[in-house]
């Protein structure tokens, strides 16, 4: 175990525990919370919201991160929200999510794009009710939904697509994974950055090391599509080709997609050393790319 998942394992239970009582509280509709809790209590891996607490972790290391839960949540809450809706009959029409039932089939396609919306409001609550100052407040608001929404996460998505089965070069390609994927855990490190009052230069190289994780993380998302199993993953694998999707692995082969992935993670490790954080847990976050 590395020292990101010894981190994690501390926290994980505690932290799940969090995001699914905070939702019985605060959602009383009784099928709406279950549809919600469907998803958010599948699991995951949880990255974007340990990267916020590594970050923060990193920074201060004094920091209770207790405090910071529901910020960390709020890109929990964001994320599953996107693989629902990413799932969809209309989107990438998938049966299986996290070692389960996708939410619309589960449930309804009806009720999967309600849960997936209110699980996105529910987002923007958490960064608002809980006993940060309001000045941080709105820079957290304001980065998630410039992550999220029509200049980010959602931008990505549509650029994914509308071009299923056409053919897009390297450089869209990398646009739409920064877009699509790399956006929100660009946001989950810079929110880590700014609760701990980051300086420009560590917030400068917090956003290149993220940026970097971020197309790394779909990089690697599409080659173990092709490498890995339903088993492992929890969801199909294999669909990328068959589909058209534009990938790294699709575009040039799965040696030279690992190629540019390992070199993508080097330049995230040179951001880390930058601001001496070489042998953190961030550092110890792009093992998981190994
Ligand atoms: C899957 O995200 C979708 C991508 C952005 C590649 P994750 O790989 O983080 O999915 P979970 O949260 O672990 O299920
Ligand atoms: C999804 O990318 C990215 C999102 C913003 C949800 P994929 O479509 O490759 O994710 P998976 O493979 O379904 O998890
Ligand atoms: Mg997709
Ligand atoms: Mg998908
Ligand atoms: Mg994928």
């Amino acid at each position: 175990m590395n020292q990101f998942q010894k981190f994690q394992s501390q926290y994980l239970e505690h932290f799940n525990d969090f995001l699914h009582q905070q939702l019985v509280q605060e959602i009383v509709q009784p099928q709406l919370q279950s549809s919600m809790l469907y998803s958010l209590d599948a699991g995951g891996k949880r990255i974007r919201p340990f990267l916020l607490l590594a970050t923060v972790k990193s920074l201060q290391p004094q920091a209770d991160l207790e405090t910071y839960f529901k910020i960390a949540g709020s890109l929990e809450l964001v994320h599953t929200y996107s693989l629902i809706h990413d799932d969809l009959p209309e989107m990438d029409n998938d049966d299986y999510r996290r070692g389960q039932l996708t939410n619309h089939k589960k449930f309804t396609p009806a009720q999967a794009v309600l849960a997936g919306d209110a699980l996105l409001t529910q987002a923007f609550l958490w960064l608002t009710d809980n006993s940060l100052v309001p000045v941080l407040q709105s820079q957290l608001v304001w980065t998630l939904a410039n992550a999220a929404g029509g200049q980010g996460m959602v931008a990505g998505q549509t650029i994914d697509i509308i071009n299923t089965g056409k053919k897009l070069d390297l450089t869209q390609i990398t646009t739409l994974d920064a877009q699509k994927t790399g956006a929100l855990i660009t946001a989950a490190v810079k929110m880590g950055a700014l609760c701990t009052q980051a300086d420009q230069e560590q917030l400068m190289h917090l956003q290149r090391f993220a940026q970097n994780f971020g197309v790394a993380f779909q990089i690697y998302d599409d080659i173990l599509d092709v490498t890995s199993t339903e088993a492992k993953m929890g969801k199909k694998v294999g669909k990328d080709q068959a589909v058209g999707k534009n990938t790294y692995v699709s575009l040039l082969g799965l040696p030279s997609a690992q190629e540019r992935l390992a070199a993508i993670v080097h330049q995230a490790h040179q951001e880390l050393q930058a601001i001496s954080l070489a042998d953190s847990i961030l550092a110890a976050s792009l093992e998981y790319f190994d």
